[in-house]
């Protein structure tokens, strides 16, 4: 069943950067953008898997560290000429808090 549950605090993530949790939907990336907006999406890059999280965030976007494609974070999709697309995870705030839709029972914390 899928619940919001509490993931970290927006204060953990600095502002055009990136944190990772575990779930049983494998390693997710809670993003912040530079106005505080937050999204969650898999770690892995739909090219060779790099991790997104260690990438560049601009805007809503960010910038896979190993070959440059550019994801969405709203969609999850690559963006200009490439395809492909990861999983994205609805996250909301709820002041500083972070809560993700994700599977209650088996969530764990890294
Ligand atoms: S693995 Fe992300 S661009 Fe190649």
């Amino acid at each position: 069943m899928k619940d919001w549950t509490l993931i970290g605090s927006i204060n953990d993530i600095p502002r055009r950067g990136a944190r990772c949790v575990m779930t049983p939907q494998g390693k997710i990336a809670v993003f912040r953008t530079m106005e505080d907006q937050v999204f969650a999406i898999d770690d892995q890059c739909p090219h060779k898997g790099g991790p997104l999280s260690q990438g560049i965030v601009h805007g809503a976007s960010v910038t896979c560290p190993l070959h440059s494609w550019v994801i969405s974070l709203e969609t999850g999709k690559a963006l200009g000429a490439d395809e492909g697309s990861v999983k994205t995870i609805e996250v909301r705030l709820d002041g500083d808090r972070i809560l993700a839709r994700i599977e209650q029972a088996a969530m764990a914390a890294e």
